[in-house]
């Protein structure tokens, strides 16, 4: 259990460089699995998650280390096609290994993926896509059993636009034959980024960002280095903490049409805000307007990931909001705490309105998600006095350094972080988990 100590009262102030992305890493590190090679990327964000995936990587034979922000992997002696329930259950993205598992062997064996739990979050068009690519699918006690074989290119229509299933076809299809065309495909910039590591480790791959990706095969290349893109949805997260306090911040190293939509509506809100090459910056008024109505989408719509986060900055708006969540059922889990702020959030089914109070009191909060525990640190840092927020290690999850960034902005924020460090197994060292047990 962290525990999260926020009193607030303080506009944030200055710049700040954004960590490297949570989202592109990770499918990044299970494409690694897809041929042996060594690979060096730089910008890696110090998390939980991107953690959690080394260790399936070193269960699978492969050899990682990590220096700072940087890994190397290398992946040539991986010797096994299958992973374990208790890595699964760690993250939602343990799923994307499946698409490179079949393309490296020809077979894939592992369980159902954890991650926050944001409504059914059901893998069908994962399944659907791969088996089109010719893997036999089955579930097998309790486990998802594939059997690729060989895997043939097809055109394959998604009919919504999964991240994670178009990073899963984007994966097996660089082991198919023929030519694979994925219609439907999500354009997140992650998307973009996957596109560009597998062109470097010898993809034959292109169209990613327009919705329709053609993955022609692979010709492996021994080794790479590759740089993590920014996190976008970081950057909105450092954006809305210092609209929330009436500050004003320099987000350094960063696309700001990544997260154009963001940075759209804290305009609308009042902030005034410049972009200039790899800059943004925001100042925000003492207190934010209402922005009336908004839908979370795909990319490139308003983000589900940053919707919490814009709703605690809103929180001591004038005004009214209502925004809609079109993509998963249930994330609106953080506004019966934020209510307990005093804030007025009202949820009905997959709407939610936020009415801006004036004045909002500290108190004892639980993180029941990643983005959620985000907000409740922004709400904390608009309200007088402290919050405590309980967090079953939901934000160090996705967020690297985030108290110290906040104060190095001139926040008052401590953390007790629970240091349960997970290993391979008896022995911490970076090995692959089979030479631990000689
Ligand atoms: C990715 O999750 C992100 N995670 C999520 O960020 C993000 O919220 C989501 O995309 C949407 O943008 C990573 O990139 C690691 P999806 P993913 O497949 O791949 C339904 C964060 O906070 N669906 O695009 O799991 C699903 O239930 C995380 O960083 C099916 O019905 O998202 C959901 O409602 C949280 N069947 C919607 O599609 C499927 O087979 C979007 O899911 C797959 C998805």
């Amino acid at each position: 259990m962290d525990i999260w100590h926020v009193r607030g009262g303080r506009k944030l102030k200055g710049a700040c460089r954004v960590q490297g992305s949570k989202n592109a890493s990770l499918p990044i590190l299970a494409a690694m699995a897809v041929s042996p090679l060594r690979a060096e990327l730089s910008n890696v964000p110090r998390l939980r998650d991107v953690d959690a995936a080394l260790r399936i990587l070193r269960h699978l034979g492969c050899r990682t280390e990590q220096e700072g922000d940087r890994v190397y992997i290398d992946s040539a002696g991986m010797t096994r096609g299958d992973i374990p329930h208790e890595l699964m259950e760690e993250m939602r993205s343990s799923v994307i290994f499946m698409g490179a598992l079949l393309a490296r062997c020809g077979e894939a064996r592992m369980s159902l993926p954890g991650g926050c739990r944001l409504g059914k979050r059901p893998i069908d068009l994962h399944l659907a896509a791969l088996r089109q690519l010719g893997a036999e699918i089955r579930e097998e006690e309790g486990e998802i059993v594939c059997r690729g074989g060989k895997l043939r290119g097809t055109r394959i229509e998604l009919p919504f636009p999964s991240v994670g299933a178009t990073e899963n076809v984007m994966l097996a299809a660089c082991a198919a034959e023929g030519e694979t065309e994925l219609c439907g495909a999500a354009r997140e910039p992650e998307i973009t980024a996957l596109q560009q590591l597998l062109c470097a480790m010898g993809a034959r791959i292109r169209g990613a960002g327009s919705g329709r990706i053609v993955i022609g095969g692979m010709v492996p290349r021994p080794a790479l280095c590759a740089r993590i893109p920014f996190d976008r949805i970081a950057a909105s997260t450092l954006a809305c903490a210092a609209a929330a306090t009436g500050g004003s911040i320099e987000l350094l190293d960063v696309d700001a049409q990544q997260f154009s939509t963001v940075l759209y509506f804290l305009n609308r809100a009042g902030c005034d805000i410049i972009t200039q090459n790899s800059r943004v910056c925001l100042s925000a008024p003492p207190r934010l307007c209402g922005v009336g109505d908004l839908r979370t989408a795909p990319f490139p719509g308003f983000p589900t990931d940053a919707q919490p986060v814009l709703m605690a900055a809103l929180l001591r708006s004038r005004g009214r909001t209502r925004i809609t969540e079109t993509i998963f059922e249930n994330r609106f889990r953080q506004a019966p705490e934020l209510r307990r702020l005093g804030a007025d959030v009202r949820v009905s089914g997959r709407t939610a309105e936020i009415r801006g109070v004036e004045r909002l009191q500290g108190a004892a909060l639980t993180a029941g998600d990643l983005r959620g525990g985000a907000a409740m640190i922004l709400g904390g840092l608009a309200a007088e006095g402290e919050t405590l927020i309980r967090d079953e290690g939901h934000v160090l999850r996705g967020y690297e350094a985030l108290d110290e960034r906040l104060r190095a902005l001139g926040a008052d924020i401590q953390t007790e972080i629970c240091n349960e460090e997970k290993s391979d197994g008896d022995d911490k060292s970076d090995a692959p988990a089979g030479e631990q047990a000689q």
